[in-house]
């Protein structure tokens, strides 16, 4: 059976080789060589996967354009569980090497300690993990809705190293998880997967933006608040929030108080209901940004896609935009 050979390069310079055998996604070949590289889906919906082919010849098979856009393919985006190569390959994840070995954690069990109104259609969900679950400011994990055969997404808002876990999660009508939360859950049980995701602080210094569209704020509400308690504080952060309506916005009093800390200037903008009104986008701004500027992008995917769309036509350099889309479960 032919063999490739694929390095598997990682953002902190580490660098590991496996082989994948010919009909082997990236994914399964790592898998199986102990391994263990970020994914979620598996069927090239979410991204999680997400990596950059730097050699080599490979086919994808079929994935979603939320998760790899024409314009990131076209620039050498791969999806490592659909990227079966035909040659050596050489792959770079945008993640250090140490994110790896989060599987190892495992689901663990949790009790809902707070399910309440942060905002109009927005519920904060506090939850108690039966044992500490390490994840970096800006990650997200999956909980199982219990009784059904579903898991969603939701992005921490709270830091790592407290005892409870929050989350601030959209009502969605019909929905599965919106459904549990309605019939207030408050002491029971669920299932918490491992933290995952790319999306995560990476340099504390220099000048951060972070562009947040509806429930997208929660990742955010972790970065600033791991900003405010380190000891390297950035230069300036400047927060872009957008709703629907101003009432869908929470979070106020949290961002005052990171205000106190933090060089933080907030922007808010909504489609509808204020004076000003629009897109997130429309906040953005040249003087935002430059070569010492890392920009995180958190919300609904026309959001992002938009964000990135201006960043780029502003020469922003896209290895220092991160994002994380809010795809349908
Ligand atoms: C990495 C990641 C992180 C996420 N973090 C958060 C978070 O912190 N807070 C949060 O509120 N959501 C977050 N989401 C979205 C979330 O996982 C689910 O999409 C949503 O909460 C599902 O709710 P539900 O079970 O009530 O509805 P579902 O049962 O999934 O669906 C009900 C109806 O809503 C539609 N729908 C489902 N999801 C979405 C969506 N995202 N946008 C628009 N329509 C949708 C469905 O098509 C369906 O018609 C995240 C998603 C991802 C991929
Ligand atoms: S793991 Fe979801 S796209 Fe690959």
């Amino acid at each position: 059976m032919t063999a490739h050979n694929l390095t598997l390069v990682f953002e902190d310079g580490t660098s590991i080789r496996v082989t994948a055998n010919e009909g082997e996604t990236v994914y399964q070949a790592a898998a199986r060589q102990n391994v263990p590289i970020q994914t979620d889906c598996r069927e090239g919906a979410c991204a999680t996967c997400r990596a950059i082919c730097l050699s080599g010849s490979f086919e994808l098979d079929d994935f979603s354009d939320d998760a790899l856009t024409p314009e990131e393919e076209a620039e050498g985006g791969v999806l490592a569980c659909r990227m079966k190569p035909h040659s050596d390959c050489v792959v770079d994840f945008p993640y250090a090497a140490s994110l790896i070995d989060v599987d190892a954690a495992g689901p663990v069990r949790g009790t809902v300690t707070e399910v309440s109104e942060a905002a109009r259609d927005v519920w904060r969900l506090r939850i108690r993990p039966e044992a500490p679950v390490a994840f970096l400011p800006g990650q997200y994990l999956n909980i199982t809705v219990p009784g059904q055969d579903a898991q969603r997404s939701y992005s921490f808002a709270s830091l790592p190293g407290e005892e409870e876990l929050e989350f601030f999660v959209r009502r969605l009508e019909g929905g599965a998880m919106t459904g549990w939360l309605s019939g207030d859950p408050t002491g029971e049980e669920t299932q918490l997967g491992a933290p995952l995701g790319q999306f995560y602080l990476r340099r504390p210094g220099g000048r951060i933006v972070l562009v947040a569209g509806g429930t997208g704020l929660a990742p955010m509400l972790s970065i600033l608040g791991e900003l405010a308690r380190g000891e390297e504080k950035p230069e300036a952060v400047t927060l872009l929030y957008g709703t629907n309506t101003p009432d869908e916005r929470f979070g106020a009093e949290r961002l005052a108080e990171l205000a106190e800390t933090l060089p933080l200037e907030v922007r808010t903008i909504a489609v509808e209901g204020e004076e000003r009104t629009g897109f997130v986008t429309d906040l953005f701004d040249a003087e935002l940004i430059g070569e010492q500027t890392d920009v995180y992008l958190c919300g609904p995917p026309p959001m992002i896609d938009a964000a990135r769309a201006w960043l780029s036509e502003a020469g922003h350099p896209a290895s220092r935009t991160f994002a994380e889309k809010f795809l349908e479960s």
